[in-house]
């Protein structure tokens, strides 16, 4: 097209690293509540250090570490040396490399509900900011359990660590998940919140947010002329979101996730947003506030069955004991008779003008066949079979597939004729691998969120808002449970229980099982 440059599929342009200078509103200091957790060895540092060696963020880069435990300064960095061997996406490179990031960790021992702790953390930023001659921008990473936000970021104002919405340097706070536990607590640190900052310095995480994958589905829906206007009631039979893993407790996780289960661990943040990518109108503008109040649409038409038996529309499953690891119930931490869900499955309607009549299956568990996360969208068969006089089967239903992980890609198929003296017609499939056509690493999900908090761009994170609103649907769903049975037993290694398959009654087709 004249005017218009174009990209050679196979050979992706250069990366254009003037995109990427730093500017002096990205130098910041990133303070981690929780440092000494599971999450900040394992993900937040190798995600900071992956950033800063490709050059994305500054040399002298401040992390500081606040957490609960007395430790040396020197451990921290040490057992961070250790996590980056483990977990860092890039490895850790030889220690020359990792020693000037590790050198410029800092720890700071912080009790989360004492305010001389927050004016001691103070005191050392400053001293810290002085010494490299930052600027002072800071952000906050809530890497703890929710119910510690509200006092930290009510500590966090008095001591004097924050600054004013808009102000340079700037302040913001990232908020890792779940946030909250029901409606009302996230309701409560909302309120708590929003006392203190303002809506714009606060950063609610989806780690899938980041996933690249995801980040495609807006891409495909919304960057090509081909796939959006079928995306409709009119087109579409139904769509199956699967976020399905192979672990289980890992040996560690037992006590949190016996409080939590899968609804509230992976439907109300992960599976959710990904229905709303799905779902969502275009927004007027490719920007946080945009879209967010589209996602926001589909979340609030989301509905949840009235009455009806519950085994219409919603599966709760706990694994039982396979041949490499224990029961549910046997886990560590876990009580021998909880009721907590293993694994949900879900029908529901986003009841609006694009969508209504449409169920959207969602299903999520541990100890499942397979890792994998992906939606399935299951087009409407052709009004006729024109074929049928040539004694050929059925046409099969067309299906678009985003796999978000892993072998990351879109697969489509459809119908053609196969090579022959007969007219018949064959399923075939178009497979887009991001393996096999860019060459750039998939980055971790981490690595994007924390870039952008740091560039202040909050498209990727989830408003208040819509925070509240899926929680809503989440109560909903969990009053419906009230009076039911425990959740029915499924071997690890399976799909899940039988009885998932029983919410496909009242439509076409079967969980897609690959
Ligand atoms: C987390 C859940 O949010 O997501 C975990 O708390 C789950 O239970 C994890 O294992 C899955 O994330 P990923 O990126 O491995 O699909």
């Amino acid at each position: 097209m004249p005017g218009r440059a174009t990209t050679n599929f196979m050979h992706p342009p250069e990366r254009d690293l003037s995109r990427f200078v730093i500017e002096p509103e990205m130098m910041a200091t990133v303070v981690i509540f929780g440092a000494t957790g599971d999450l900040a060895g394992r993900k937040l540092i190798p995600a900071l250090y992956n950033l800063w060696q490709a050059g994305y963020l500054p040399r002298r880069l401040a992390v500081v570490g606040a957490a609960r435990r007395a430790i040396d300064e020197n451990d921290f960095r040490q057992s961070m040396c250790e996590a980056l061997k483990k977990h860092s996406r890039t490895g850790h490179g030889d220690s020359d490399r990792c020693d000037p990031f590790v050198s410029n960790l800092y720890y700071q021992q912080l009790r989360f509900d004492e305010p001389g702790d927050y004016a001691r953390l103070k005191e050392r930023l400053d001293a810290i900011e002085a010494a490299q001659g930052a600027p002072g921008n800071r952000l906050y990473y809530m890497a703890v359990a929710p119910e510690f936000f509200a006092t930290i970021v009510e500590h966090l104002g008095p001591s004097g660590c924050t600054h004013a919405p808009g102000c340079s340097p700037w302040t913001r706070v990232v908020a890792e998940k779940p946030f909250g536990f029901d409606l009302e607590s996230a309701r409560q640190i909302n309120r708590t919140i929003s006392g203190v900052l303002d809506e714009s310095q606060v950063f609610r995480i989806d780690h899938y947010l980041g996933k690249e994958t995801v980040q495609n589905i807006l891409a495909v829906r919304f960057g090509n002329a081909l796939f959006e206007p079928l995306f409709s009631q009119k087109y579409i039979d139904h769509v199956q979101i699967t976020v399905s893993e192979t672990v289980g407790m890992e040996g560690r996780r037992g006590e949190f996730y016996d409080k939590v289960g899968a609804l509230r661990d992976v439907v109300q943040n992960h599976a959710l947003q990904l229905l709303c990518l799905v779902a969502m109108e275009p927004p007027a503008r490719f920007n946080a506030r945009y879209i967010r109040d589209e996602k926001l649409k589909v979340l609030n038409s989301i509905e949840t069955p009235q009455g009806g038996p519950l085994a219409e529309w919603c599966v709760r499953g706990q694994y039982g004991e396979g041949a490499d690891g224990p029961a549910y119930l046997a886990e560590d931490g876990v009580d021998p008779r909880s009721r907590t869900e293993t694994y949900v499955a879900l029908r529901l309607f986003v009841d609006n003008w694009r969508w209504a009549g449409v169920p959207f299956f969602i299903r999520t568990g541990k100890r499942m066949q397979k890792r994998l996360t992906e939606i399935m969208v299951r087009f409407k068969d052709p009004p006729m079979h024109l074929f049928r006089e040539l004694g050929g089967a059925l046409p099969e239903t067309n299906v678009l597939v985003f796999r978000i992980q892993p072998d990351e890609g879109i697969s489509l198929t459809f119908n053609a004729k196969p090579p022959g003296m007969d007219f018949a017609v064959r399923p075939v499939a178009m497979h887009f691998a991001y393996g096999h056509t860019f060459d750039e690493d998939i980055p971790e999900a981490y690595e994007r969120l924390l870039l952008d908090a740091i560039r202040g761009d909050s498209t990727l994170f989830t408003r208040a808002d819509e925070i509240e609103s899926a929680w809503s649907i989440v109560t909903k769903i969990r009053e419906a449970w009230d009076g039911a049975g425990p959740p029915v037993p499924y071997s690890p290694g399976t799909w899940g229980p039988a009885e998932a398959d029983r919410i496909f009654r009242h439509c076409q087709g079967a969980w897609r099982n690959p």
